[in-house]
């Protein structure tokens, strides 16, 4: 079996193991404290709303004064000033803020010419192709939008380490990257755009994933939701879990599988090209989330416990369920080689992995991959030019001179 290739970026490169973070900082609840509701606590709020590290940020001469101590830093509830970089204590999430930037691509550099030819020609594609290309659209045309909305408007005020939120934040442009893509591909193609867009509202197995995980990007949205009690705490950490391991890990897969594996048979090699780079990015995003898990479960050891564990497997298996629903939606007969029931197999495979990942044990024992050419295709070399289509170097020519 091959080894994925995400397998050597994933490990948890964390190597502080800290205390126990206080649950509820004393001056977010104490009256008499001066940032309990001064104006210099709103205005701090705008800037990091967690009341647990709001004073990080006030620009008050006792508590601004103060320099960064990296030992202080702490992913969820620090009270280290969030504008400040460095000292980097979680150097993992630095270098992959660094490896994303690297990889960077726009829609619109993939040349789409010959997918165009290909959906025009009436003897260009079969239904069940055209079923396939339409469904995964109708499910990734919004699906990214979410993901951006669950980190600016969710994750990001909630994580209080600097290096982590850098990585949100090029993490979140992605996915205005993957969006674009995808609403690229239905404008090359002329594809009715109210079907495709709405397609999350009208058809039941993609409605299903998403009514599965607008719950846990909403509560971490509420603007009243702040982490600091066990309680809270245990929601931020099972909302990243889900987004990371089940909707980023999971339930991207059959649909990134099904049009790479068109672009392996020659067709719709634009599609495919595009859904490889966001298959890249996406494995990234993946591997960032489940060190940002490792390292909140190392640093709040209270958190997890074998009730919680119960509940993500819970979770681990009603999403598995799902997306296995969507798979024979997606593919009511077999096509390209492919079909249902291989992707039962497949998705039992990646849950295991992400439970693995996150330090669960297998939830299916003994799966194989059957798609092992899905690795190679996670790891793109930027100059090796899969499908024969348009790509620019980024690394080499970004340099600007100011002379
Ligand atoms: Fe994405
Ligand atoms: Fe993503």
């Amino acid at each position: 079996m091959l080894v994925w290739e995400d397998d050597a970026r994933s490990a948890s490169t964390a190597t502080h193991h800290t205390p126990p973070s206080s649950l509820r900082d004393a001056r977010a609840t104490d009256p008499s404290s001066p940032i309990s509701s001064s104006p210099a606590t709103q205005s701090a709020a705008l800037f990091d709303a967690p009341p647990a590290a709001a004073h990080a940020v006030k620009p008050s001469a006792a508590a601004g004064t103060r320099r960064v101590n990296v030992a202080d830093k702490r992913i969820i509830n620090g009270q280290t000033d969030v504008n400040q970089l460095v000292p980097f204590k979680y150097k993992w999430a630095w270098e992959k803020y660094l490896a994303t930037c690297a990889n960077h691509w726009m829609p619109q550099e993939v040349n789409m010419s010959r997918d165009i030819a290909t959906w025009k020609d009436p003897n260009g594609l079969s239904e069940d192709e055209r079923r396939i290309i339409k469904r995964n659209l109708g499910f990734f045309v919004t699906a990214d939008s979410l993901a951006a909305n669950n980190i600016v408007l969710g994750t990001y005020r909630h994580i209080t380490a600097p290096e982590c939120r850098q990585f949100l934040l090029r993490q979140a442009f992605e996915e205005a990257i993957h969006t674009h893509a995808y609403q690229y591909i239905v404008e090359s193609l002329g594809l009715d755009e109210s079907e495709i867009f709405n397609a999350y509202n009208e058809v039941q197995s993609i409605r299903d994933k998403d009514e599965f995980l607008i719950p846990f990007i909403g509560a971490i949205m509420d603007p009243n939701f702040h982490t600091g009690t066990l309680e809270n705490d245990r929601t931020l950490l099972k909302s990243l879990i889900v987004f990371a391991c089940l909707m980023e890990g999971l339930f991207f897969y059959v649909g990134f599988t099904q049009i790479l594996a068109l672009g392996r048979q020659n067709k719709m090699t634009g599609a495919a090209e595009q859904y490889q780079y966001i298959l890249r990015d996406e494995s990234m995003h993946c591997n960032f989330g489940i060190d940002l898990i490792n390292q909140i479960k190392l640093e709040n050891p209270q958190l997890w416990t074998a009730e919680f564990k119960a509940e993500i497997k819970a979770l681990f298996m009603k999403a598995v369920e799902l997306e296995y629903r969507y798979a024979e939606d997606t593919m009511p007969r077999g096509v390209l080689g492919l079909n249902a029931s291989m992707f039962k197999g497949y998705l039992r495979y990646i849950a295991n992995r992400r439970a693995t990942q996150i330090g669960l044990e297998e939830l299916f024992p003994n799966e194989e991959n059957p798609f092992p050419w899905m690795s190679e295709m996670i790891d793109l070399k930027k100059e090796r030019n899969f499908f024969e289509t348009r790509v620019i170097e980024y690394q080499s020519g970004g340099a600007l001179s100011w002379d």
